[in-house]
């Protein structure tokens, strides 16, 4: 951009050779000038600003010791090289809480558990590391898809807490703690999984159900992967998650991903949790709790033992209970997704016009998908499935009856 821009400047200047010719001295002049300007780094600006506000803080001998030049953090265990404190030299210092950017001090605490030393600035922040001029630096910019994560970004995509989208980038390290300090959305986005039971349709690390896609690296798929049609308005990775966890139909029609019901707030805390996941080679040195073993916990396993000692054991057994609780049989689902299945063999009739037993054979909906990709049932086993549910519907049947004794 400079050079072109000085480039511009002079080619006009060739082009004018008579006035070059009666004011010769003049056009040099601004001809120096012109290129002068052009050619001094933005960043040097900012340096030397910096040094004015260090002066008048306090005094020239503490400005003496500002460094001069392109200063970097390489962190070779990332593999980043970041400039960023070529203009933000007032990081490390204290002081200058209130100065304005890019001269202010950081947070202390966050870089008190991270010193810069060993993180740089991208690992949280995004950006380009070894740009100094701020367009580059900040993004964002083509062909550079990890702009700055800063408060103008969650300003664009109506965040109420601005800074949050940073949090992708803290998940790439802090993917396996349950929970996080100062990353409020990460940690609703987490609860939100393991409340809705996501797993029952979702790998994720390893574990979980076949009837959605694996989204173990959820986050390293391309924006352009997405299909944008049916979206009004900016188009982006982050566009796209949030309108899909408000409405999944609404962008693929065939889903039988549920509805929610999410607030705006709680979409966007699942649209960074699933972007944060991508696949990054940082060494485990960087990854708290990487021990972590993402495997039901005691509760839920001492919960599924009792129910596989009762009268739904086969329901466990052949992970219907992922989806759907069958009360008279003593089944609590994992997640309730699908409805209580005590009550199909009437429901089925009254909501499709079937039978159980033609249902089960021909399924359609989120059933047709499961029984195809994530449960096989055989002739016999859907024979025991219709039996066991005919019980449970006859159990809740005397249930009822006793109930309406006692009423009267
Ligand atoms: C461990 C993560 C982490 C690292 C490493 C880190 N930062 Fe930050 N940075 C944060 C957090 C968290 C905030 C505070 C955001 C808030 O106030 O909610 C912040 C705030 C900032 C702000 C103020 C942003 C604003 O919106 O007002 C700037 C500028 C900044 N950091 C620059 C840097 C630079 C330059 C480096 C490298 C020397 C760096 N940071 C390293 C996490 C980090
Ligand atoms: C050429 C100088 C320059 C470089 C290099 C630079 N910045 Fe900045 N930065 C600025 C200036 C000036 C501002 C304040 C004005 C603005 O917000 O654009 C700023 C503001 C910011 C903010 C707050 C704005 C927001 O949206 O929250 C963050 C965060 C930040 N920079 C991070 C970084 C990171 C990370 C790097 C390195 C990848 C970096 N900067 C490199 C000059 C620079
Ligand atoms: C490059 C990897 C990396 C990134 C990015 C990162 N962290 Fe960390 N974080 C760590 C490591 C490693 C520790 C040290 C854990 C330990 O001491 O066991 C840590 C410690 C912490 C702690 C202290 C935990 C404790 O128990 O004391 C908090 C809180 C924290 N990070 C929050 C954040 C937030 C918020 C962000 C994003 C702004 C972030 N981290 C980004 C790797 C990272
Ligand atoms: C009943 C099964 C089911 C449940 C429960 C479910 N999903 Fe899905 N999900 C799907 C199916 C099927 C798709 C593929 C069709 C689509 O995009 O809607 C999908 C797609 C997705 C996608 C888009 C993947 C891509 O790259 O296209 C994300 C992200 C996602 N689900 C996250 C979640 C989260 C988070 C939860 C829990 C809050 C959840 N899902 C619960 C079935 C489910
Ligand atoms: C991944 C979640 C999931 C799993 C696992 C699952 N189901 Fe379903 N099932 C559903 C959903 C959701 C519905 C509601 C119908 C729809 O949305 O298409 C449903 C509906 C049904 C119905 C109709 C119930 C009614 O009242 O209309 C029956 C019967 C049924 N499932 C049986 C089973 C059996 C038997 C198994 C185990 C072999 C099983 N399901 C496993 C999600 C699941």
């Amino acid at each position: 951009m400079d050079h072109r821009s000085t480039n511009n400047k002079l080619a006009v200047v060739k082009n004018d050779g008579p006035i070059v010719a009666v004011s010769g001295l003049a056009v040099l002049i601004l001809v120096a000038l012109v290129f002068y300007d052009s050619a001094l780094p933005e960043w040097q600006a900012y340096q030397s600003e910096f040094r004015n506000i260090v002066e008048e803080k306090f005094g020239s001998e503490r400005a003496q010791s500002v460094p001069v030049g392109i200063q970097q953090l390489h962190v070779k265990e990332l593999g980043i090289t970041d400039r960023c404190i070529t203009c933000h030299g007032g990081v490390m210092w204290k002081g200058l809480e209130n100065s304005p950017e890019p001269y202010r001090s950081h947070p202390r605490e966050i870089l008190a558990k991270h010193p810069i030393e060993r993180f740089g600035c991208t690992s949280c922040h995004g950006g380009q590391g070894y740009a100094t001029d701020a367009g580059d630096a900040h993004g964002p910019i083509e062909h550079w898809e990890d702009p700055v994560l800063g408060s103008r970004m969650g300003e664009f995509y109506v965040l109420s807490d601005k800074r949050a989208l940073m949090q992708m980038h803290c998940n790439s390290c802090h993917r396996y703690d349950r929970e996080t300090k100062g990353a409020s959305f990460l940690n609703r986005g987490k609860q939100l999984l393991a409340e809705k039971g996501c797993r029952a349709c979702h790998v994720i690390n390893g574990r979980g159900g076949t009837v959605g896609p694996d989204l173990t690296y959820e986050g390293t798929k391309a924006p352009e992967q997405f299909n944008y049609e049916r979206i009004k308005g900016f188009h982006s990775a982050f566009t796209w998650h949030v309108a899909h966890f408000k409405s999944p139909k609404d962008l693929v029609s065939e889903s039988v991903m549920p509805q929610f019901g999410f607030s705006s707030a709680d979409a966007q805390a699942l649209a960074i949790l699933v972007m944060s996941w991508k696949k990054a080679a940082i060494p485990l040195s960087y990854v708290p709790n990487h021990n972590f073993r993402d495997v039901p916990t005691a509760d839920e396993k001492a919960k599924e033992e009792r129910m596989l000692n009762g009268p739904g054991a086969f329901f466990v057994k052949k992970n219907c209970f992922l989806c759907h609780s069958i009360s008279t049989l003593g089944i609590e689902a994992a997640a309730q997704i699908g409805p209580d299945l005590a009550l199909a063999v009437t429901d089925v009739q009254s909501r499709f016009g079937r039978t159980l037993d033609d249902f089960l054979a021909k399924p359609t909906g989120t059933m047709d998908v499961v029984l195809s990709t994530m449960i096989t049932l055989t002739p016999e086993e859907r024979n025991e499935a219709i039996e066991k549910l005919r019980f449970a519907h006859q159990l809740k049947q005397q249930a009822e009856a006793i109930a309406a004794k006692r009423k009267k």
